[in-house]
């Protein structure tokens, strides 16, 4: 459920009329709901609470899905801790509230200066992928005189059966330990003074819409565990990932968190651990919308394009996963309206630059203002400035109010970036 939603005929983003924000802010721009991003949250964590009654559990709300200080700011107001994947994305973390004992570090790169930036702050575990990762991060907090917290990463070779671009728990894909090594791993990792073993991680993908991948991962790292524990690990905290899908097409089944806490219940519940989730799409997906407004209706020879002035940089996720975004007209088409077939395009300079192919849509002409939906997620985060078109706005609703959360880019603070090295500055003097 989100709230998005028509009132006499005209898109609300909670109590606010999309119009309204197209009219102060302009086109496009990202919209998100305070509302839907509460109640995702409460959702997910009561789905565990329930499952689970009585188990201690931590949701890291995985930042890379929508970094923004005020998205980030709500859920840390909801008491949400974080995953992040770079020492920016932990900067952003603390700055937004959420506090360091509440942060998961995760990635197969991190570099020894967010290592240190990592431990300063005093986070709540590193997700360790390799061993080369663990000497490093051993020697670091050596040199600090502290104690690193670590769970290590393993990947238990399952399908996700997701998309091949955010499937990570294949043993062809780059993340983790290799299941059959990580006893050693384990092994060698206890015997170093500066770090802490003190739990399993794993993560197979993302928009995994089937939970049976879910359960053969989860089993596996619940038989993991009790191996580890035989060893003399004392395993306290399993990291159980993010990765749980949500509807792109609208009125489509998808995995509810019901039965996805259920099967966590079934699976590891029996083992005692503090379970750490990190659920990105799921929280921040259906709580965004990015508006866009008509330039063009173009007839080609034998199809109709819809030339927006939003464009792939804005929204790659179409372009680069052939994802579905379905789309919202800010006011509601009439019952006897004659919908047409259209594409969908941007005014990059890319055939790829397409939001849909061949889709049905209402009557639409220049100036008319539309919305794709579920774009909160992996939306904004990965817009680029592609044809020298600036980062554009994004929008936070709460209630009747609404405030710019990050102004649009401005052209000339864009070229201003741009450097010109000293002899051509000398052959611009003269
Ligand atoms: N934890 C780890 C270690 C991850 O790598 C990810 C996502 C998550 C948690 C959060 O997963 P979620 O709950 O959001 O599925 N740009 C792609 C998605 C990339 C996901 C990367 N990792 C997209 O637009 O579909």
């Amino acid at each position: 459920m989100n709230h998005f939603e028509y009132r006499d005929g005209r898109l609300h983003v909670e109590d606010v009329p999309l119009a309204d924000i197209a009219a102060e802010v302009g086109t496009p721009a990202y919209v998100y709901s305070s509302a839907t991003l509460r109640r995702h949250y409460k959702v997910f964590a009561a789905s565990l609470a329930s499952a689970m009654p009585g188990g201690r559990h931590t949701v890291c709300y995985s930042v890379k899905a929508n970094s923004n200080q005020a998205v980030i700011g709500v859920l840390a107001a909801m008491g949400s801790g974080a995953d992040v994947v770079s020492g920016g994305e932990l900067k952003r973390a603390l700055k937004a509230g959420i506090p360091a004992e509440k942060i998961v570090f995760s990635g197969v790169g991190k570099t020894s200066a967010e290592m240190r930036q990592a431990l300063e702050a005093g986070i709540k575990q590193f997700n360790v992928e390799s061993e080369p990762e663990l000497a490093v991060l051993s020697e670091v907090a050596l040199g600090m005189g502290v104690r690193a917290p670590v769970a290590f990463r393993v990947n238990p070779d399952v399908d996700a059966e997701t998309h091949a671009k955010i499937s990570t728990g294949k043993a062809e894909n780059k993340f983790g330990i290799p299941f059959d090594q990580a006893r050693d791993i384990y092994r060698l990792a206890a015997a170093l003074p500066s770090i802490d073993v003190i739990g399993v991680d794993v993560h197979i993908g993302s928009q995994l819409t089937r939970l049976a991948p879910f359960e053969s991962a989860f089993a596996r790292v619940a038989e993991l565990t009790a191996q580890l524990r035989a060893d003399g690990h004392r395993i306290r905290t399993l990291d159980l990932g993010g990765g749980l899908g949500i509807p792109y097409v609208r009125n489509a089944p998808w995995p509810q968190p019901d039965a996805y806490a259920g099967i966590i219940g079934r699976t590891v519940g029996h083992l005692g651990c503090e379970l750490i989730f990190e659920p990105g799409r799921m929280i921040t997906g259906n709580a965004g919308v990015l508006m866009s407004s008509v330039i063009y209706v173009k007839q080609g020879t034998n199809r109709r394009f819809v030339i927006l002035d939003a464009a792939m940089n804005d929204l790659i996720r179409p372009a680069m996963y052939d994802a579905h975004h379905e789309i919202l007209p800010e006011t509601q088409p009439e019952d006897d309206d004659a919908w047409d077939r259209a594409d969908l395009v941007g005014p990059v300079c890319e055939s790829g630059d397409t939001f849909a192919r061949d889709c049905e849509v209402p009557p639409l002409a220049a100036g008319d203002i539309l919305c794709f939906e579920t774009a909160g997620a992996y939306g904004a985060v990965m817009s680029s400035t592609y044809n020298t078109r600036p980062l554009v706005a994004e929008v936070l609703v709460d209630g009747d109010r609404f405030a710019i959360v990050r102004p649009r880019e401005d052209v000339d603070s864009l070229i201003g970036r741009d450097r010109l090295p000293p002899w051509m500055q000398e052959d611009a003097a003269g």
